[in-house]
């Protein structure tokens, strides 16, 4: 155990600092193996800088280059971590977070990429590819990770058919079905948007479950891999607020999604978010996102309208209704895309009613938060080495600003809110089991909502 910056005592951090560990095996191999995919992006893409941008694209490539060079450099030899300099908006809130962490390591250790928190060193690699490309204008808007997160909602194509066409089952006999029925298609399409998460690239792609068997058909035998199962909890939520409605309350419910990845996941999120549209489980929806690409595959506020407007496009019926649904909803604003710098800063979700008010006060107006992923989930239990049986709440730290669930395959080595020796059964049985992605959870929290500062509370 050890105090945080706001004193509490928590257990510490993950860090590469423990040898052999996740992290540490992430920040010597995998990270660096990130980089050089980013720097041999950019490097394909130099006839594209020349075309459209002439000698000075080259330039800019190949400065680019350098800078994510000298980076991978900086990694590899642990040097310390150092201030952004490119001055744009949330390099301020970053550079204190370094000040922030040379504090707590206190004079004895320098604030390196192999001795600070692994979830710190991870997003600071992201921002600092950010940096370099935006050092560089004219290619300063290049997203290096488009080119995987498009080949990845290609090749997801009968996937989301598949899915697109059992939606329109439901479609079809909405004004009629039971509760049953209703609570039923609820599952089935949250847990396809769980399992969303584990890659999308194996679910719609993969050499297994692609083409053959279909994301709904696949969740019964997927089951048993999922460590807790809150369902039950959040279709409460939800049904309640439907049946307050339906009782003449002038009730509005609105579900924000915080997402994670493009390709498949978010098409899942998506259809998720059109049922609870569709079945009047929700009025709104607000969709978070990020302002700038992050960890490979996470949504931008591109990636979020090129893919309803590939949907709509799509050459098969049931998939571009389901996209032009999808627009219509974009125009008329009940559905809409918003990003905070918060969400690409390193911070705990903690710290956000302290650090970033303003989000942690929208959220508050919504009915039910869903936390997509793995990342979102390190930071809603603060990427600390948690005893597993600790519960949920104990881990979000007072972090609670509206009903939440996390949807989230496991990725990282951290899992909370499990049965005693339930964590150490899976360790002796799988010992990947934490980092896989072959389990899952659907944990939810609900604040007492007597300690809420809610504007609809009050
Ligand atoms: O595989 C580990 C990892 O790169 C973590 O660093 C990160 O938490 C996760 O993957 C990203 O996964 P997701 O897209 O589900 O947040
Ligand atoms: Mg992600």
């Amino acid at each position: 155990m050890a105090a945080d910056h706001t004193g509490d005592v928590v257990p510490p951090s993950l860090s590469a600092k423990v040898v052999g560990s996740f992290a540490y095996l992430t920040v010597r191999d995998r990270l660096p193996t990130i980089l050089t995919k980013v720097v041999d992006t950019i490097h394909r893409n130099k006839n594209k800088f020349f075309e459209e941008y002439g000698e000075e694209g080259i330039r800019a490539e190949k400065q680019t280059i350098s800078l994510l060079s000298k980076l991978r450099n900086e990694l590899q030899t642990d040097k310390p971590i150092i201030a952004l300099t490119d001055g744009l908006d949330d390099a301020d809130p970053w550079n204190r977070y370094l000040q922030r962490q040379q504090w707590q390591h206190g004079n004895q250790e320098v604030v390196s990429w192999f001795k600070s928190p692994w979830l710190y060193v991870e997003c600071y690699m992201y921002r600092r590819i950010r940096e370099a490309i935006s050092l560089n204008p004219p290619i300063s808007g290049y997203d290096v990770f488009n080119e995987g997160k498009t080949q990845s909602f290609f090749e997801s194509q009968q996937a989301i058919m598949t899915l697109c066409t059992y939606f329109e089952g439901f479609n079809k006999k909405r004004e009629d079905v039971s509760e049953n029925e209703l609570q039923e298609y609820f599952n089935k399409l949250l847990h396809v948007c769980l399992w969303g998460n584990k890659c999308d690239l194996s679910i719609s792609a993969g050499m297994d479950n692609s083409q053959k068997i279909s994301p709904i058909d696949s969740l019964v035998a997927l089951q048993t891999f999922i460590l807790v199962d809150d369902s039950d909890a959040v279709w409460s939520t939800l049904f309640s607020a439907r049946q307050q409605k339906k009782a003449g309350k002038n009730i509005s419910s609105r579900v924000d999604f915080v997402l994670d990845n493009a390709g498949f996941e978010l098409v899942t999120d998506l259809a998720l978010a059109d049922f609870l549209m569709s079945s009047g489980l929700a009025q709104e929806v607000h969709f978070h996102g990020k302002s700038f690409p992050w960890f490979v595959s996470d949504v931008t506020a591109e990636d979020f309208h090129w893919t309803i407007r590939q949907t709509m496009v799509a050459n098969h019926r049931w998939m571009s209704q389901r996209g032009a649904q999808w627009q219509q909803y974009v125009k008329e604003g009940v559905w809409s895309y918003h990003d905070h710098p918060f969400w690409t800063q390193p911070n705990e979700f903690c710290d956000m009613a302290a650090d970033a008010a303003d989000l942690y006060a929208t959220l508050q107006a919504a009915d039910l938060v869903l936390f997509k992923g793995d990342l979102n989930y390190r930071k809603l239990a603060g990427d600390r080495d948690w005893d597993h049986t600790v519960a949920f709440d104990t881990a979000l730290r007072g972090f609670g600003p509206a009903p939440l669930c996390s949807l989230r395959t496991l990725k990282a080595n951290i899992q909370v809110g499990l049965q005693p020796g339930q964590g150490s059964k899976l360790s002796s049985q799988d010992p990947d089991w934490m980092t896989s992605g072959k389990y899952a959870v659907i944990q939810f929290y609900r604040p007492n909502t007597d300690q809420q500062d809610s504007p609809q509370n009050q």
